[in-house]
């Protein structure tokens, strides 16, 4: 195996934790750095179990600071990118799509830059690797699928951000030959989920007895997969993709919005030896999304063609480890539920 020097943003994030964990886990002879702003989306405590590892490192900052990057880039030699630092959640880009522009379509635009200068068109074993979302393609229509020929169609801020970012990518690769590849992941779920996002909010609602808030009729279907096994797709199309392509990656698992919650709900009154149906009296139905999208289905016959990629859980599976992650971990909620480690960081690292 090759030593390489690899650059993971937003490691400090939800999937991006996950991947640290395992290239640092995996890779022992690889160099890893993790670069990450640490917003109230990055918590350095997703990663305690590796900081300590020899080939972990991590730089706080911006990747709309362009000299940063540099310095970063030739500090540790990197010759492979794995780009996750983005704004992540829909309902912040409706209040804030400005934010959504600047983080996901600039900051990804000098992270291209970046890499392009600093390898200096010597792209001999180099790699740009850009993680992006099924929500590029907007809604699927009822029975069709999405694959990676399907009309980009982003109908959020946050989706056409990111569909922004892939064409940028896109475009560095056929303009200066940059070597890039793209992978487009449903929706994932697992540990150290920001409690913004449906899954763990309502793990979190649930043990706090609060209302559970269903958009609109909750009949919106998403397609959910395990986050490590996003992780592990991310580890197989680093090593075994082809350049220039782009990977959808999904779980085949579709859920209606309110048939999951009632599921969680049923899941949980029993982990919290609770009467069943007790959970379920919390949910609320709230106004609806603007714009929500009603259905994302994705199909990865091509990674798996390509690469023998399979999820290793079921939901069924993933889903009562998430829980009992949650229940087992419930300071890490209140930290983040209660910004303490905001807090924190922005003391520890005041000086950047
Ligand atoms: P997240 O919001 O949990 O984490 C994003 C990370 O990026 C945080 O650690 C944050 O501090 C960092 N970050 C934000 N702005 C930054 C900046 N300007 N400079 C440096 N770091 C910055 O997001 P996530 O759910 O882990 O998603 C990671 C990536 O995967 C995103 O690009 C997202 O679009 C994509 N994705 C997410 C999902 C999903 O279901 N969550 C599905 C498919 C693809
Ligand atoms: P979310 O986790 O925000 O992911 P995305 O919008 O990127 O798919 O939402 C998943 C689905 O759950 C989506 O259809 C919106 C819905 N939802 C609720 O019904 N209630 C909530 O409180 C949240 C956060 C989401």
């Amino acid at each position: 195996m090759s030593r390489r020097s690899l650059l993971i943003t937003g490691g400090a994030g939800f999937i991006g934790s996950h991947v640290v964990r395992l290239f640092v886990n995996k890779y022992p002879d690889y160099t890893i750095v993790n670069l990450d702003k640490l917003t109230y989306a990055g918590n350095l405590e997703n990663l305690k179990d590796v900081d300590s590892k020899p080939n972990y490192h991590f730089e706080k900052g911006d990747i709309l600071d362009v000299e940063f990057l540099a310095s970063v880039f030739k500090k540790y030699s990197i010759d492979g990118v794995i780009h996750l630092a983005a704004e992540s959640h829909v309902d912040r880009s409706l209040h804030n799509p400005a934010e959504f522009a600047t983080t996901n379509i600039i900051g990804t635009l000098h992270l291209l830059n970046v890499a392009q200068t600093i390898w200096n068109n010597d792209f001999q074993g180099k790699l740009f690797y850009h993680i992006s979302t099924d929500e590029v393609y907007g809604s699927a229509e009822n029975g069709s699928f999405f694959t990676e020929e399907t009309h980009i169609d982003p109908m959020s801020p946050y989706s056409a951000s990111k569909a922004g970012s892939d064409h940028f990518v896109k475009a560095f690769g056929n303009s200066y030959k940059l070597p890039v590849r793209i992978s487009r992941c449903s929706n994932n779920y697992g540990p150290y989920h920001f409690p913004e996002k449906l899954i763990p909010l309502m793990i979190n609602n649930i043990i706090n007895n609060k209302p559970l808030p269903v958009y609109g009729k909750g009949e919106n279907i998403r397609d959910w997969l395990f986050v490590v096994d996003h992780a592990r797709a991310i580890d197989e199309i680093f090593h075994k993709g082809k350049d220039g392509e782009v990977y959808n990656i999904g779980g085949n698992n579709e859920w209606k919005n309110i048939d999951l919650v009632k599921f969680l709900c049923y899941l949980m009154d029993k982990k919290l030896g609770r009467e069943e149906g007790t959970s379920a009296n919390l949910i609320t139905y709230v106004k609806d999304r603007p714009g929500h999208d009603l259905r994302y289905a994705i199909d990865a016959s091509k990674l798996i063609a390509e690469t023998g990629w399979r999820p290793s859980v079921t939901f069924e599976e993933g889903l009562e480890k998430t829980v009992d992650w949650y229940l087992a971990n419930r300071q890490w909620l209140n930290n983040v539920t209660s910004g303490e480690y905001m807090k924190y960081y922005t003391g520890m690292y005041q000086n950047r």
